[in-house]
């Protein structure tokens, strides 16, 4: 499928379309079939340094347009998205692998942003607090920072985009943005949407390149002055270090080893639906993805049994096949990091229950795939229960109790997303106070937050940042407090 004009992508630079000079490009593969369908450049420090330059001079004039104007803008993406949804689903598929169906929801999550933040614009709210002395008013309001940059995953090319940019826009700020090099086709194709809906020259610069390079040369600009990231915790860690040495503000949003809670008087269909939905789809790629389910040793085994009967009815393949429910895995790299834990734990002693293999022949030939994968008999404290593996590897670890289980859940390094199944409603307010994780879902699996909550998590997870929800307005705007004597 030929769905790109230009093999060779361009920055958008100061509301243009700019190749860089003498830089090397890299494919752009379709991790369902292996073939290239893009080449995107890898910038340098240059084109960081040109586009700070256009979106100092525009956030100048795009901070003064009211608010409920600059959310206009919003509007007509969120329309234009919307009209063009099955189109980018299918593009974003053909970069990411990830079902269309999954592709669908991902776009419709831009969209709901895209009115979300738009509404926004039309609050923005400030504070007005009685001053102690006499003749005073005093105010505070919500002032933009400035220039601001993203850098974002391949895993969720266009909704952590939108969850970033929309907000940090309508707040009157201009964004450079670095998507991940895996997956440029979605920022290609939302930069063209803000240039048609008439956001102003220099307000949204897109510039692609190598986290090395052009991600840490937004990292050090001095002009630059808040970075939201969205990636691993090695990458976070190491910008937020550097973040630290400049004072800058960095929202940080990491990974996750996010576990599905099954007690002994759990709905089983439910849980079985919940635990598939979230530990295989977009093939466990998910920063939510469920990759620990925490089993009460009463339901084990039968838990067991169904989660195998529904394994085997799932098609894997390319996601445009509208049966497929398993995609690909982004790349060989990744392929191969999933492989190399199945070892750690069958050297852990952990049971491999189903899957632990490539799948590399007939339909799977050329593309990068792997089987979704079970271990059971899990101990908390094993790799394979501690670390992210970022893939359709899931292991069930069994508990006595609840108190037992809130511990096991807790007892990582990570805390994004936690589920329990129960009908139990005091467990059920038990668990929502004490699971240490940012999102908590009840009777349903890790995975599918919306955009009108604050979205991230705790401990290595992140650094206390949100996005979505109205707290994103929070990374990208500061308080200034303002008296008036009269
Ligand atoms: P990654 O950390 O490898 O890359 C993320 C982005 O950072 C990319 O654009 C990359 O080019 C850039 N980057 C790499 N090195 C850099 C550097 N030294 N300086 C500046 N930028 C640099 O992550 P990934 O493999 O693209 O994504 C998967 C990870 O993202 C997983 O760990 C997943 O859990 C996490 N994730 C978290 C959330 C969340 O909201 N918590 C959401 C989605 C994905
Ligand atoms: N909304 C996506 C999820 O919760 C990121 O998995």
């Amino acid at each position: 499928m030929n769905l790109v004009k230009e093999k060779r992508l361009k920055n958008y630079i100061d509301g243009g379309w700019i190749a860089p000079k003498d830089v090397r490009y890299v494919d752009v593969v379709n991790p369902a079939t292996g073939e290239s369908v893009a080449e995107v450049p890898m910038s340098t420090k240059v084109e960081v340094d040109a586009a700070v330059e256009f979106a100092k001079q525009a956030q100048r004039g795009w901070a003064i347009v009211p608010a409920p104007q600059r959310a206009e803008v919003l509007y007509r993406v969120g329309s234009l998205m919307k009209e063009r949804k099955e189109n980018l689903s299918q593009l974003l598929t053909t970069e990411n692998g990830k079902v269309i169906e999954e592709a669908r929801g991902e776009v419709q999550e831009g969209i709901d942003m895209a009115f979300y933040m738009a509404g926004e614009g039309r609050r923005l709210f400030g504070q007005t607090t009685p001053s102690e002395l006499k003749d005073k008013f005093a105010m505070s309001v919500r002032a933009p920072v400035g220039v601001v940059g993203i850098i974002t995953p391949w895993n969720f090319p266009i909704a952590i985009a939108t969850w970033k940019s929309f907000p940090a826009i309508v707040a009157g700020n201009a964004v450079i943005w670095k998507p991940a090099s895996e997956t440029p086709l979605m920022a290609h194709e939302l930069a063209a949407i803000f240039a048609e809906a008439g956001l102003p020259k220099g307000v949204l610069n897109v510039v692609f390149g190598s986290g090395n390079t052009v991600g840490n040369a937004m990292v050090e600009h001095k002009d630059i002055r808040v970075i939201s990231f969205t990636g691993s915790n090695e990458v976070g860690r190491n910008i937020a270090s550097k973040c630290g040495q400049l004072l800058k503000k960095v929202s940080l949003e990491m990974g996750g080893k996010n576990a599905v809670i099954v007690m002994d008087d759990a709905d089983l269909d439910l849980a079985v639906e919940g635990i598939i939905w979230s530990a295989f789809g977009t093939s466990g790629q998910r920063c939510t993805a469920c990759s620990r389910v925490i089993v009460h040793e009463n339901v084990k085994e039968h838990l067991q049994e169904r989660l195998l009967k529904e394994i085997k009815r799932l098609k894997i393949g390319n996601g445009l096949d509208e049966k497929v429910r398993i995609g690909p895995i982004i790349n060989k790299v990744s392929l191969k990091k999933i492989n190399s834990y199945i070892k750690i734990g069958k050297e852990e002693g952990a049971n491999l229950l189903t899957g632990g293999y490539v799948l590399d022949e007939g339909e799977h030939k050329n593309g990068f795939y792997y089987a979704p994968t079970i271990f059971t008999d899990v101990s908390p404290n094993m790799r394979i229960a501690q670390e992210e593996i970022f893939g359709p590897v899931v292991s069930l670890i069994p508990v006595k109790s609840f108190v037992e289980a809130i511990e096991v859940n807790n007892n990582v390094a990570y805390g994004l997303s936690s589920s329990i199944f129960t009908k139990d409603i005091n467990k059920v307010f038990a668990a929502q106070r004490d699971l240490d994780t940012g999102i908590v879902y009840v009777n349903a699996g890790t995975t599918g937050a919306e955009i009108h909550l604050p979205f991230g998590g705790t401990k290595g997870t992140g650094n206390g940042h949100r996005d979505s929800g109205v707290a994103a307005l929070d990374v990208f705007t500061e308080w200034k407090s303002i008296y008036i004597d009269y």
